[in-house]
């Protein structure tokens, strides 16, 4: 009898503040048996220990593109989560516009039919710029899956106390499970970075 394949999640950290505890993500998709991968944008590289995170995962953070002919270090992602997601990333997103890495996997993500939560994490004056609702919008209609943190005071010291990690795995273990039933249907394997 043939061993069940781990389910491996990418977790796709932004530069926001929280970003430091993206562990508990991490340890959270651990928990339910999925393995993990991070990539960070090269902001976000600068929020987190990066040495724990590898530690934590087993794998080594991406963050730039890799030259032509480097090989790929992380396996396809069965499903991604992005935690915290910046203002900035969600907004490229929902453009288009793939300048960094992260956001160049999570356009790809879409085509490919990755499923792909995002948790948020912004104040009230980010939010409230017209663009961001329009980017909501349109990565809803794209199936993404977005938590529902409500955005925190400008200059209050954040909302770290009601942001919930864990909520990336809520969101995507159902979408996993329907994923595991389209492989075995013979759907297109996503490549990996
Ligand atoms: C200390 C600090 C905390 C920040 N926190 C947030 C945040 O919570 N949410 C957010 O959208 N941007 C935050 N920013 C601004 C982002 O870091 C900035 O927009 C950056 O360009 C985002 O890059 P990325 O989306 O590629 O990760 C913060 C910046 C600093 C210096």
């Amino acid at each position: 009898m043939s061993e069940r394949k781990k389910s491996f999640l990418y977790v796709v950290v932004c530069a926001a503040g929280i970003a430091d505890d993206v562990g508990k993500l991490i340890n959270a998709a651990q928990e339910r048996g999925w393995d993990v991968g991070v990539i960070a944008t090269p902001q976000g590289l600068g929020f987190i220990d990066a040495q724990a995170v590898e530690a934590q995962t087993g794998y080594p953070i991406r963050s730039a593109w890799r030259s032509p002919g480097d090989p790929r270090s992380l396996p396809p992602p069965d499903a991604i989560a992005v935690a915290p997601a910046t203002f900035n990333t969600i907004n490229k997103w929902a453009a288009g516009i793939s300048d960094t890495l992260a956001v160049g996997i999570l356009c790809e993500a879409y085509g490919m039919g990755v499923p792909t939560a995002a948790l948020p994490y912004l104040n009230a004056a980010q939010a409230a710029h017209p663009a961001y609702r329009q980017s909501l919008e349109r990565l809803r209609e794209m199936g993404v899956l977005i938590a529902d943190y409500e955005p925190h005071q400008p200059k209050a010291g954040g909302g770290c106390d009601r942001f919930r990690w864990e909520q990336a795995v809520e969101l995507l273990t159902p979408a996993l499970r329907s994923g595991t039933e389209r492989a075995r249907n013979g759907r297109e394997t996503p490549r990996e970075v």
